[in-house]
């Protein structure tokens, strides 16, 4: 697959088929990805990919953690998106929300309805494989962005194999859960998660409708012919 290819089919999948997905595919995927560059190759990446009964574990703890430190009422460290937005991100956010709610029917008001939506990050929208990405709290905020590389790479090498994916910061708020399960050190940030599968192509949240700004908007270009 070309990587123009790559990018243009990418979407944030949120409805997976059962079907599952190998050892083999897994790690080769990773094993391209890993060659990612970082801020003097650091490479301060951790991946945890869970599959079968570990990904139940995970999702039953998270769910009872979530019981009693509900998903947002926690303050976290790293807080994403932050408490204060300004124009235009913070409409950006409210539209993407917006789209998500409108291909699934979902009435903005139904808080109910949102809410079920949300519990479908706890079961990665069904997909076969959780990813975990954790990192050495020394080295944030900066290294951060090193990470988002490599989610990236296995974005887009995810749709050379057919897998579709999404990226969840969600995780963030149930962290002890995922810690406990994967046995992931204290010093260790549980940046973000990802689900990993195949799409479900029938299934309205695949057929949200999502906006880019427009180049001009987002690049300048200073000193071409
Ligand atoms: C770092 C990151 C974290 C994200 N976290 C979540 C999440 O927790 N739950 C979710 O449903 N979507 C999540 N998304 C998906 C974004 O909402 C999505 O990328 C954005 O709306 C653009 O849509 P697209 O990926 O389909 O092009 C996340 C995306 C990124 C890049």
């Amino acid at each position: 697959m070309e990587l123009v290819e790559a990018i243009s089919t990418r979407i944030s999948a949120r409805a997976f088929l059962e079907k599952p997905v190998s050892k083999s595919t897994v790690s080769k995927i990773l094993d391209h990805a890993r060659l990612a560059p970082s801020g003097s190759n650091m490479q301060p990446w951790h991946i945890h990919a869970v599959t079968g009964q570990v990904r139940e574990q995970v999702i039953e703890k998270a769910l009872a953690y979530a019981g009693e430190h509900p998903v947002g009422s926690v303050r976290q460290e790293y807080q994403s998106p932050p408490e204060a937005m300004v124009k235009p991100y913070k409409s950006r956010r409210y539209e993407c929300g917006m789209a998500l709610y409108s291909a699934l029917g979902i009435d903005r008001k139904d808080k109910e309805a949102r809410a079920k939506q949300l519990i479908q990050n706890f079961y990665f929208f069904g997909a076969p494989v959780g990813l975990f990405f954790s990192i050495h709290r020394t080295l944030m905020p900066g290294q951060l962005g090193d990470l988002g590389i490599i989610m990236a790479n296995i974005m887009l090498l995810a749709r050379e194999h057919g897998l579709h994916t999404c990226a969840q910061g969600f995780w963030q708020d149930v962290q002890p859960a995922v810690r406990e399960v994967l046995d992931v050190p204290e010093e260790y940030y549980i940046y973000n998660g990802m689900a990993m599968g195949y799409l479900d192509q029938q299934h309205p949240a695949n057929k949200m409708k999502i906006q880019r700004e427009q180049l001009e908007q987002v690049a300048s270009f200073s000193g071409f012919e």
